[in-house]
C-alpha cells in the first residue's frame, strides 16, 4: 500500500516575519481541501508563533529550520526542541549542508541534535545528507551518503515508534534550477535504504524511516520523481516561496 508522501517546505532565510504570515495565510487557502499528503512548512524561528496562528484550523504541519541539542541553559541564540515544540512545531530539519557549510555544523554537533529530538517524543527529525560535486566527481557518493547517515544515526534508538525523515539532498544541485535525474535520486534512496536496514534492520526501517529528496524541485520537473519507488516525498527550496507552484508539486508527487 502506497504510504503517505511529505511534502516540506524549507523557507530557509528569504522572508521577513510579515511576509512570512503572508504566505503561510496563502499555503492555508490553497490547502484547504488537501488531503493527499502531509504538508510542513519550515518558516525562519522568528516566524514560527505567527505561523502557528495562521495555520491553525489547517491540515499543514509546522517545522523549524534549527535546534540546539542542550535543554536550556547559557547557550547563546539558541532554540531547543522542547521549546520548539511547545512553540508548535512537529518537525525539526538538522544537518542541512547551508549549516553544515556556513554555521561549521559537524558531524558530533548532527548527532547530538538528532538525539535531543528524538528524546522530546514530541518532533520529527527531518536529517539532511548528500554529497558535494567533488565527491560525485569521485566517485565516493554511496561511501559519503553512508557515512553521514552512520555519524548521524548512529547509536540513536528508534524503537519507541519514533518518525525519522532522511532528506536526500546532493549540494551540488541545491538552488541551480537543475534537478539530478530521477533515476540517480531513487539509487541513491536504495543506498540510504541499505545503510539503514544494516543499522536498524528491515522492519524498524520500513516502519519508521522515511527518504524523501530535495534540490532545485520545481513544477517542470516534478513529475519524473512522482513514480520512483523509494521516494517518500520532497523537500523543496526556492519553489516552496510560490504557493502556487509549491501546490503543484505537491499535487503531482502526492496523487
Ligand atoms: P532548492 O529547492 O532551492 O534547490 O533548495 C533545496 C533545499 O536545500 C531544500 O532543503
Amino acid at each position: 500500500m502506497p504510504t503517505k508522501k511529505y511534502v516540506i517546505a524549507n523557507w530557509k532565510m528569504n522572508l521577513s516575519l510579515s511576509q512570512s504570515v503572508s504566505l503561510a495565510k496563502k499555503f492555508k487557502d490553497k490547502f484547504a481541501v488537501f488531503n493527499q499528503g502531509e504538508i510542513i512548512i519550515c518558516p525562519s524561528t522568528l516566524a514560527l508563533t505567527e505561523a502557528v496562528k495562521v495555520l491553525k484550523g489547517s491540515k499543514i504541519k509546522l517545522g523549524a529550520q534549527n535546534v540546539f541539542w542542550e535543554e536550556n541553559g547559557p547557550y547563546m541564540g539558541e532554540t531547543s526542541a522542547s521549546m520548539l515544540a511547545e512553540a508548535g512545531c512537529d518537525y525539526v530539519i538538522l544537518g542541512h549542508s547551508e549549516r553544515r557549510r556556513y554555521l561549521l555544523e559537524n558531524y558530533e554537533m548532527i548527532h547530538k541534535k538528532v538525539k535531543a529530538v528524538l528524546k522530546t517524543e514530541k518532533l520529527t527529525p527531518i536529517v539532511c545528507i548528500g554529497e558535494n560535486f567533488e565527491e560525485r566527481k569521485t566517485n565516493r557518493r554511496d561511501f559519503v551518503l553512508v557515512e553521514q547517515l552512520q555519524q548521524a544515526l548512529s547509536g540513536i534508538d528508534v524503537f519507541g515508534g519514533q518518525q525519522v525523515i532522511i532528506a536526500y539532498e546532493p549540494t551540488w544541485a541545491i538552488g541551480t534550477g537543475t534537478a539530478i535525474e530521477p533515476a540517480e535520486a531513487e539509487y541513491a534512496h536504495k543506498i540510504i535504504k541499505l545503510a539503514l536496514n544494516d543499522m536498524f534492520g528491515m522492519q524498524a526501517v520500513s516502519k519508521n524511516f522515511k527518504i524523501i529528496y530535495g534540490a532545485s524541485i520545481g513544477a517542470g520537473n516534478v513529475k519524473g520523481f512522482a513514480k520512483l519507488e523509494n521516494l517518500d516525498g520532497l523537500l523543496v527550496g526556492g519553489a516552496s516561496l510560490k504557493a502556487d507552484e509549491f501546490y503543484k508539486i505537491a499535487n503531482e508527487i502526492t496523487k
